[in-house]
């Protein structure tokens, strides 16, 4: 089993950080990278004309790997809204439709299928869950397969829940949209780079990540698998470089209506930025060494010794395998002082996350059974029953 990896990163010693699902910390080597990006900035003339695009194929490559598909048909992208507006401008509506979400869906997935509903004549359907029922995980996603039918456009979900990590069966949603003929567009975010997904395996039809949580990059730059459906979509900007043979500076203004092939057209305008670029590759990089098997195993057994702590206690969290190895959620009877654990908490330097009536816990390769002991023992401390 991979080892604790806190070397790698400078996190601050005094705190206990177990908030990746917020934003993750820097790899040294990122930083590094990131420092050499904005250091070639002072002599401009070292920017050759290659320079605007071999970077950015490397990191294609790298998420491509990841992610068990072809460096053609991945985009780069500034944030997950973004990408999401491109999948949306070009996906078919049925006529009198449906647009599958999961309740409480993160905004950046939620916002543009609302909106496309609406300007489409489609029902957003939102599938709800009930945490205070047993095996609600399970019950959830039976209901979410339940509601695909031969009316749904789309199924525009996440691999696990943003805020409490609860896992979707991707693989089932899969077949039955398949069977329905409706797309499937994933917001994966909070689980690429932790959870294992393999597009050979689950083929979406889009998988959108935002750089800056699970794949260790800064903020502002992510990557989007776009299949080939797309191939021929109409992307949300007319930006120059995605444009065909735009590597030739000298003939930039033979104005054409040709792309680069692949999903190429998808990405953002300026998308070559030299220390954003290879910041998001040293993340995915360092993530591809370790292997994503390992690291969500490692994690998973943190999240272990959480589940385990907390057992028998007043506070609630999913078993392993209904929420996701890297991200839970920890909910807690009527009578606990949410606040009161805030203040505790925020007093102890131990860092989560507030999501609705949950406390959301991820955990990372940079942490140890330490952490988690730290604030298993401050909840139990603060425990009312
Ligand atoms: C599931 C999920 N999607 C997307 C985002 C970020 O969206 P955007 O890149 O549009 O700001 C977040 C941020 O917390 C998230 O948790």
């Amino acid at each position: 089993m991979l080892n604790c990896q806190k070397s790698k990163f400078q996190l601050d010693p005094a705190v206990t950080y177990l908030n990746n699902a917020y934003m993750s910390p820097l790899l040294k080597s990122a930083e590094e990278a990131g420092i050499q990006g904005l250091i070639k900035k002072r002599n401009p003339f070292n920017y050759g004309n290659q320079e605007f695009f071999e970077d950015v194929s490397v990191l294609k490559q790298s998420f491509a790997k990841l992610i068990h598909s072809n460096a053609n048909q991945i985009a780069i992208i500034p944030s997950v809204s973004y990408a999401m507006s491109n999948v949306a401008k070009n996906l078919v509506p049925k006529p009198g439709g449906k647009i599958i979400v999961a309740e409480d869906q993160f905004p950046s997935h939620y916002y543009t299928w609302s909106n496309y509903a609406k300007l489409n004549n489609q029902e957003i359907q939102i599938i709800k869950a009930n945490p205070n029922a047993a095996s609600w995980i399970s019950k959830w996603n039976e209901d979410i397969l339940a509601a695909i039918d031969d009316k749904v456009t789309a199924v525009c979900i996440g691999h696990v829940h943003w805020a409490d990590g609860s896992l979707f069966n991707l693989k089932k949603i899969r077949a039955k949209s398949f069977d329905t003929n409706s797309a499937l567009i994933i917001d994966g975010t909070q689980s690429v780079g932790a959870l294992p997904l393999s597009i050979k395996e689950i083929p979406v039809d889009a998988l959108i990540v935002g750089g800056y949580k699970w794949l260790l990059g800064h903020y502002g730059l992510g990557c989007a698998y776009m299949s080939e459906s797309f191939n021929d979509g109409i992307p949300i900007e007319d930006n120059w470089i995605n444009k065909k043979d735009s590597s030739n500076f000298e003939r930039l203004v033979d104005y054409t209506e040709q792309f680069e092939p692949g999903a190429a057209r998808f990405s953002v305008g300026e998308q070559s930025s030299f220390c954003l670029v290879p910041i998001l590759t040293e993340g995915i990089n360092q993530i591809l060494d370790w292997g994503v098997e390992n690291i969500y195993q490692y994690d998973s057994a943190l999240q272990k010794r959480l589940f385990d702590t907390l057992q028998g206690s007043s506070y609630q969290i999913s078993p392993l395998g209904e929420s996701s190895g890297h991200l839970t959620g920890i909910r807690m009877n009527k009578n606990t002082d949410m606040n009161q654990i805030k203040q505790q908490l925020i007093k102890q330097q131990i860092y989560v996350s507030y999501r609705g009536d949950a406390i959301r816990v991820s955990m990372h390769v940079y942490n140890d059974f330490d952490d988690i002991d730290k604030l298993s023992e401050s909840l139990l401390n603060l425990e009312t029953n």
